[in-house]
C-alpha cells in the first residue's frame, strides 16, 4: 500500500522525483489523468482553506472525483471506531486524505484501510505542506542542500515536518525558540542520526544571521491552549530587523493562515521577500504529484 503519511517514510530520491513531477505539472509540460474514474475521500476533523481546496481542485484536474467528508457529518463524530470507518470507506473509495486531530487517528486509519491514505495535517506533522515548501525553495533559491533555513517560534506539526525535510534534503536547519517549545528530542535525534545539520538556538538574531529562508507559523495551532504562548514566543516574531540579518536574497515562508502582528509583521509577510502565496499555490502542484505517485509509482 502506498500511503503518504510522513516524509520519513520515503527516501530523498523518491521525494525529489515527486518534486520534479510537481514542477512539470505546474509548468504545463505534463497534464496526466491518473485518477480517471477514481474517487478520493477527504476527511476533515479540523478547519482548512488551502488543504481542502487544493486537494479538491487537484483531484479534479487529475481526472478524479473528490468527496468532502466533514467528521461532524460522519459517524466518527458520534464515536464510530475509526477502524470500522476505514474498512467501510475502503469499499467505496480509491484513496483517503485526512486532516486529523490526532496522529493516532491517521495511523489507525492507514492500518485499517485497503486503499492509500494521505496525511493532510495532524497534531504531529504536515508532510504535504513541506512538499509544497520544498518546491517553493527550489523555484526561488535553487538546490535545497545549499540552503540555511531558520524556523522561528513554536516547535509544532509544521516544524516537525521541516526537521524530517532537513534530514532528507540536506539543508541546514536552525530551530529558534525557547527550550520548552522545541520539537520532540527523539525527532531531532532521529534527524541528526540521518546526518541532518540541526541547530537549537534561543537567540533569534543569531539564528537569522546569513539564513536563506526565515520561516514561522502561528503560535497557537488548532487544538492548542493559549496559556503563556504569546508572551513566551514574542522574541521570535519575524520582523524586518530579523530579515535584515539574513542573506540578502533570503525569502520569508509561512504555511498560512498567519496572524499579522503576532508571529510575523505585516511588513515582512507582505514584503518583497515573502514567498507565502507561492507556497500556497504549490500545495496544488505538489499534492497532484503526490496523488499521481500514489496511483502509479512511475510518476
Ligand atoms: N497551510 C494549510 O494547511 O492551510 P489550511 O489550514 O488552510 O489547509
Ligand atoms: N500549525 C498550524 C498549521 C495550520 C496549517 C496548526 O496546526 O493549526
Amino acid at each position: 500500500m502506498r500511503h503518504f503519511l510522513d516524509l520519513s517514510d520515503f527516501d530523498a530520491e523518491r521525494l525529489t522525483s515527486i518534486l520534479d513531477m510537481a514542477a512539470a505539472m505546474k509548468s504545463g509540460a505534463v497534464a496526466p489523468k491518473p485518477l480517471a474514474g477514481k474517487t478520493v475521500g477527504m476527511i476533515f476533523e479540523k478547519p482548512s482553506t488551502r488543504t481542502r481546496v487544493s486537494f479538491e481542485v487537484g483531484i479534479t484536474q487529475l481526472g478524479g472525483t473528490p468527496l468532502m467528508l466533514s467528521s461532524s457529518d460522519l459517524q466518527i463524530g458520534r464515536g464510530e471506531e475509526i477502524s470500522d470507518t476505514a474498512k467501510v470507506l475502503s469499499r467505496y473509495l480509491d484513496a483517503i486524505m485526512i486532516r486529523a486531530l490526532s496522529h493516532k487517528t491517521l495511523a489507525e486509519l492507514a492500518k485499517n484501510c485497503s486503499i492509500p491514505v494521505i496525511n493532510g495535517l495532524t497534531d504531529l506533522s504536515h508532510p504535504c505542506q513541506l512538499m509544497a515548501d520544498m518546491q517553493t525553495m527550489r523555484e526561488r533559491l535553487g538546490p535545497l542542500e545549499n540552503q540555511i533555513v531558520t524556523w522561528f517560534g513554536d516547535g509544532n506539526n509544521v516544524a516537525n515536518s521541516w526537521i524530517e525535510a532537513a534530514a532528507l534534503f540536506g539543508f541546514e536547519l536552525r530551530l529558534a525558540g525557547p527550550e520548552a517549545y522545541h520539537s520532540p528530542a527523539e525527532l531531532i535525534a532521529w534527524a541528526r542520526k540521518k546526518g541532518a545539520n540541526i541547530l537549537l538556538m534561543e537567540d533569534s538574531a543569531e539564528a537569522a544571521r546569513d539564513a536563506t529562508v526565515l520561516v514561522t507559523d502561528v503560535w497557537i495551532s488548532m487544538g492548542d491552549a493559549e496559556g503563556t504562548r504569546v508572551a513566551d514566543l514574542q522574541p521570535y516574531q519575524v520582523n524586518q530587523k530579523l530579515m535584515s540579518l539574513a542573506a540578502p536574497d533570503a525569502i520569508f515562508m509561512h504555511c498560512l493562515p498567519a496572524i499579522r502582528g503576532m508571529e510575523v509583521t505585516t511588513e515582512v509577510i507582505d514584503g518583497r521577500q515573502s514567498a507565502v502565496f507561492d507556497e500556497a499555490e504549490n500545495r496544488l502542484h505538489a499534492q497532484k504529484a503526490i496523488l499521481a505517485h500514489i496511483f502509479d509509482e512511475n510518476f
